[in-house]
């Protein structure tokens, strides 16, 4: 058992506290907000992830995981410190390290040459040759990036597909190996250079594969050929692979527009072109802009102003974080062509960005209303009941961006449903 403190309990680092208690280590989460601290420990999460509350209880009850707001040298002698502090974009896309070297000088007081100091965050080339200056000497650093998707991160913590470790000289530190001895599969120990880059490089991947999807559904619209049938056979192909393949309204969140735009930023200053990426990214902002612009042709007719139903304000189903998310972008583009906006989120209760009215029901969000747009894939929109619809919107019309209603049994109620990726009928 090892005794290790979380620096920073948001996503990453909530669910990095939790899922190593339950691995049986002894964990202490540490974060300067002391209204999160005291929720946590009281075990009311503050975020909204699957799994973790239960979790959370049981390991705060057992007393193997705690929560602080205030380190000292009078604390447990930590073996490990993993940072999992936010590192936002700055306005030339470059990543904000100032979370995480803040956070190294709270709690440089606790580290000894005993200490191993894990970078977890999402962090540039070069960054775990900073934090090791700004440590005291002796102390161990490790690169340690992650890989938890929102709304299944608990999952993905007990199912990883790797286990990245950047390391001087390539010898991972031993305390950091009996942290996850529980798991069997490839742990790639490399350089921290590597290791840093290791995470960009996948999220950016899964970017340009969701941004090809996207042109594809495009093109099978004007082709008339059937989207879903064409990825499903193409990601078939093992050297593809069908996962991070499902066209929607643009990529989001907090991670890939941030992540993506770092990646550019450095290649661009060293000088190394990375037009794929490039590409990638110029083509979500289209995906996002050709659905403003479909849906603006959808009510043309309308004499009055439109009123738009969006359904999912979250960047994906499953969560409740609306950070970048493709409906406070196209909310926007159709807010400023002047129709007027609704929105509904089973998760989302509030949203600051969100440019039209929060409603509390779906069919609070439908009433009135001349185009329904569902933007992510929840539960509660696949069940939704076409006669509602017929019932309570003034033009019975839905396009579908994640392409999860019947087409034709909606088309037979009477609903004029259009779905992206497939050909106006
Ligand atoms: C992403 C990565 O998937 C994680 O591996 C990584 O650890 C995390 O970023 C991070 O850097 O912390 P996340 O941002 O939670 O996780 O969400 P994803 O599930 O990857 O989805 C990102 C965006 O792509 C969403 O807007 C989603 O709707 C979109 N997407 C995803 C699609 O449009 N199609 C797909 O097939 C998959």
């Amino acid at each position: 058992m090892s005794k290790i403190l979380v620096v920073g309990c948001g996503y990453v680092g909530l669910t990095t506290a939790v899922g190593l208690a339950e691995l049986g280590h002894r964990v202490m989460g540490y974060d300067l907000d002391t209204n999160l601290i005291s929720r946590l420990s009281s075990g009311v999460p503050t975020i909204y992830e699957p799994g973790l509350p239960e979790l959370l209880v049981k390991n705060t009850q057992s007393g193997v995981l705690s929560f602080t707001s205030s380190v000292t040298n009078e604390g447990p002698d930590f073996d490990l410190v993993f940072l999992c502090l936010p590192t936002p974009s700055r306005e030339d896309g470059t990543a904000n390290l100032t979370y995480l070297t803040s956070a190294v000088s709270q709690v440089r007081i606790l580290l000894t040459e005993h200490t191993t100091v894990v970078i977890k965050s999402t962090v540039p080339v070069g960054t775990a040759k900073l934090i090791k200056s700004l440590v005291p000497e002796g102390v161990t650093i490790a690169s340690n990036p992650e890989f938890l998707r929102e709304g299944s991160s608990v999952y993905d913590f007990f199912h990883p597909n790797r286990i990245v470790i950047g390391a001087q000289g390539r010898v991972a530190p031993k305390s950091l190996l009996t942290a996850y001895e529980n798991f069997s599969v490839p742990i790639v120990v490399t350089s921290h250079e590597t290791a840093e880059l290791i995470k960009y490089s996948a999220n950016a991947f899964l970017a340009i594969k969701i941004s090809f999807a996207n042109e594809l559904a495009f093109l099978s619209e004007r082709t008339n050929s059937d989207i879903d049938d064409l990825i499903y056979a193409v990601g078939l192909d093992t050297r593809i692979g069908i996962n991070h393949l499902n066209p929607g309204p643009g990529w989001g969140g907090s991670c890939f527009p941030k992540d993506t735009r770092e990646l550019l930023a450095t290649a661009q200053k060293l000088g190394v072109p990375m037009q794929t990426l490039q590409a990638a990214v110029s083509s979500n902002e289209r995906t996002m802009e050709a659905l403003a612009g479909r849906i603006l042709s959808l009510v043309d007719s309308i004499e009055t102003t439109p009123v738009v139903a969006i359904l999912g304000l979250a960047f994906k189903a499953g969560t409740d974080d609306v950070r970048e998310s493709p409906s406070t972008k196209v909310a926007e583009l159709l807010s400023g062509a002047g129709l007027s906006i609704k929105g509904y989120d089973p998760l989302v209760v509030k949203s600051g960005s969100f440019a039209g009215v929060l409603c509390s029901s779906i069919d609070e969000c439908l009433a009135g209303s001349h185009i329904a747009v569902l933007m992510t894939d929840a539960e509660e929109f696949r069940v939704i009941d076409p006669t509602d619809v017929l019932r309570l919107m003034v033009t019975p019309q839905v396009l579908d961006t994640r392409r999860i209603l019947g087409a034709a049994s909606w088309a037979s109620s009477g609903i004029t449903h259009h779905s992206l990726g497939f050909q106006e009928v």
